[in-house]
């Protein structure tokens, strides 16, 4: 029988709404933090044993509805050639940023069976574990998100080495988009093949754009990923303070489409029309007192009104210093909720 899950990514009718969280694994939980202590993150990420087990512990200790595949989106620019690494109380960094026309010729082609085969691995040992009863979600960066990452060096508050390189060189821009869009669609079939229920792509920084910059040199690669990997398995398409871009994301054809809490989900779907969506609750409200955890979820869960169609998810991922009884409680009181 088809998970509450997949029934909500194709719009049926579910009993009860489905959730699970963007970061689900990670820093919050006691039992990753311990190993993380032992293990770096990078090594984490390519030890299929280890991210399988990391991915499944999440699914179990909290009881969601869907697991995450553990890992991360930088992984393929550091298949492509760029130099990866992350430091202790850092984000990312990228040793040699994309530059200009002459880094083109630098870029590795992506083989995902060879340089990247740890992750369909980690899938496999994954659904084994997991079973038949609970999706497992692989995933990618969008290439935005990840293009700018591998340009501006790592986290960026304002995207300007990247706004300036499509401003003043698109040629350059697209030839590297394109580059990045080819690798995703084999590294993202790759992960279907080793059985990947579902597929989301992280787009979290492309709010940063004008609707006209996303329409041009954005829209397009995000058309030919979802043309390649169309009705293979349901697709998701995640970003934040997208709402400006709703009107053109509707176009593209994705089953899911993630809201952020800036916007209520009726708002969203008033533009986005008849798609499943996915969110919307601030992971601030984590770190709230339980009561208040519970009163924000049930707020959401009344405005769906029992809709179909809904996947409850934070807007964005779980904070690291939130307490994990939280989660129990925001998991408890949506599976309690009766539509
Ligand atoms: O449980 C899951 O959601 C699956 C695992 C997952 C990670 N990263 C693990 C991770 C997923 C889906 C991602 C995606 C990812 N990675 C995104 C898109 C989603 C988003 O949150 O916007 C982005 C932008 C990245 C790049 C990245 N990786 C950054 C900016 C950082 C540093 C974050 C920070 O707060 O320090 C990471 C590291 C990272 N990826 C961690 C985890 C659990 C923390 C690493 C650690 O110290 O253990």
């Amino acid at each position: 029988m088809e998970s509450l899950f997949l029934k909500a990514c194709h719009k049926k009718e579910t009993d009860r709404t489905p959730i699970w969280l963007m970061r689900q694994a990670g820093r919050y939980q006691k039992t990753y933090r311990q190993i993380r202590s032992r293990v770096g993150f990078l090594e984490l990420c390519k030890n299929s044993d280890l991210a399988a087990q990391v991915t499944v512990d999440a699914v179990r200790q909290f009881d969601f509805d869907a697991g995450i595949i553990f890992s991360d989106i930088l992984l393929l620019g550091e298949a492509m050639g760029f130099d990866l690494s992350f430091g202790e109380n850092h984000g990312p960094r990228i040793g040699n940023p994309f530059r200009n026309e002459n880094d083109l010729k630098k870029i590795h082609p992506v083989d995902p069976s060879t340089s990247l085969s740890f992750v369909a691995e980690a899938i496999k040992k994954t659904k084994k574990e997991l079973g038949p009863k609970i999706p497992l979600i692989g995933f990618a960066g969008a290439p935005f998100t990840l293009a700018s990452y591998l340009i501006e060096g790592g986290s960026s508050k304002n995207f300007s080495n990247t706004r300036q390189l499509i401003s003043e060189n698109p040629r350059t821009w697209h030839g590297f988009i394109d580059k990045i869009t080819e690798g995703t669609i084999d590294y993202l079939s790759s992960q279907i093949e080793a059985g990947a229920d579902v597929i989301q792509l992280f787009d979290s920084w492309v709010g940063n754009l004008t609707l006209a910059e996303y329409t041009e040199f954005v829209f397009p690669s995000l058309q030919k990923i979802v043309q390649s990997l169309q009705k293979k398995v349901p697709l998701i398409y995640f970003g934040t303070q997208t709402y400006p871009l709703f009107p053109k994301i509707k176009d593209l054809g994705f089953d899911v489409v993630g809201v952020d809490w800036r916007i209520s989900l009726n708002e969203a779907w008033n533009v986005l029309g008849d798609v499943a969506v996915q969110g919307n609750l601030d992971p601030q409200v984590l770190l709230m007192e339980p009561g208040e955890v519970q009163k924000q979820a049930l707020k959401i869960l009344e405005s769906v009104n029992g809709r179909s169609g809904y996947i409850f998810n934070l807007g964005h991922g779980i904070l690291p210093q939130t307490p994990e009884d939280n989660v129990r409680v925001l998991v408890q009181t949506v599976k309690n909720y009766e539509k």
